[in-house]
C-alpha cells in the first residue's frame, strides 16, 4: 500500500519532504519513515509497553500516530519547526476525531529536542536522522540522566543510522545493541536502510 493510502487509513497527512530554506549545520530536513519499513520493524520487534514512546524530530507525526494506532501506548513527538508542528497538530485533530475511543495519549511539543525534559516514564526513544551527532549526544545524555534518576527498561531505535550515531552508541557503556533489522525488500534498498535497536543496561 502506498504512503498516501496508509496516511488515509490513519486520517493524517504526512507525505512529502520539507527542506530548510537555508541548509542548517546541525538540523536535518523533514522526510518521514516509510510505512512499509515500520510494518517490518514492528512485526519483528514490539515497542516496550511499560512507558511512553518519543520521536525526536517527529515532523508531521507519522511515527507517533502509527505507533499509537498499533500499540495504544502514549506517544510524544518533538519537532523544532513550527510549520511541521502545526501539521502534526492538525493531524492530531483528524486522528482523534476518527479514533475517539483509542486508549493512550498522543502529544506534540514544538521545541528543540536537546531542550526537551525527558518524562520519567519514557521507555522508547526513536530517531530517524533528525540532527548532527553532537545534538544526538546531548539528547542521549538527557535520556541517561532521566534513566539514572528513575531506573526503568528503555530502548533507543535508530532508522537509517549514520556511522557517527552507530559509533557513538556502540561505544556507550550503558547501551547494548539487541536487534538489527535490515529492510531489504524496500524498492530502493541501500545498506543504511535498516533499524537498530539498543537496550539500556541498568548499571
Ligand atoms: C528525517 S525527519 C524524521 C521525521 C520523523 N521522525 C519520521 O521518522 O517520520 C527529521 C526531523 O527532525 C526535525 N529536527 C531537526 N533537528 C531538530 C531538533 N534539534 N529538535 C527537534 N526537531 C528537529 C526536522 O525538522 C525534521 O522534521
Amino acid at each position: 500500500m502506498d504512503e498516501r493510502a496508509m496516511d488515509k487509513n490513519l486520517h493524517i497527512k504526512t507525505a512529502g519532504v520539507r527542506e530548510w530554506v537555508h541548509q542548517l549545520a546541525h538540523y536535518n530536513r523533514y522526510e518521514a519513515t516509510p510505512y512499509d519499513g515500520m510494518d517490518y520493524l514492528f512485526d519483528q520487534h514490539a515497542v516496550l509497553k511499560s512507558g511512553s514512546f518519543i520521536d525526536f524530530g517527529c515532523g508531521k507525526g507519522r511515527v507517533p500516530f502509527y505507533v499509537h494506532s498499533l500499540f495504544s501506548v502514549d506517544t510524544i513527538g518533538i519537532e523544532m519547526s513550527s510549520v511541521l508542528f502545526q501539521d502534526a497538530m492538525n493531524n492530531l485533530l483528524d486522528y482523534r476525531q476518527a479514533f475517539p475511543k483509542k486508549k493512550g495519549m498522543i502529544s506534540f511539543e514544538c521545541m528543540l529536542a536537546e531542550r526537551f525534559v525527558i518524562p520519567s516514564d519514557a521507555a522508547t526513544f526513536y530517531f530517524f536522522n533528525p540532527f548532527s551527532v553532537e545534538v544526538f549526544r546531548s539528547v542521549i545524555r538527557n535520556i541517561v540522566s532521566s534513566l539514572e534518576s528513575s531506573p526503568r527498561d528503555a530502548e533507543v531505535i535508530l532508522y537509517y543510522p549514520t556511522t557517527a550515531y552507530k559509533l557513538f552508541l556502540q561505544s556507550h557503556p550503558l547501551f547494548e545493541k539487541i536487534a538489527e533489522i535490515p529492510i531489504t525488500h524496500l524498492q530502493i534498498h541501500d545498506n543504511n536502510e535498516l533499524f537498530l535497536v539498543y537496550a539500556y543496561k541498568q548499571p
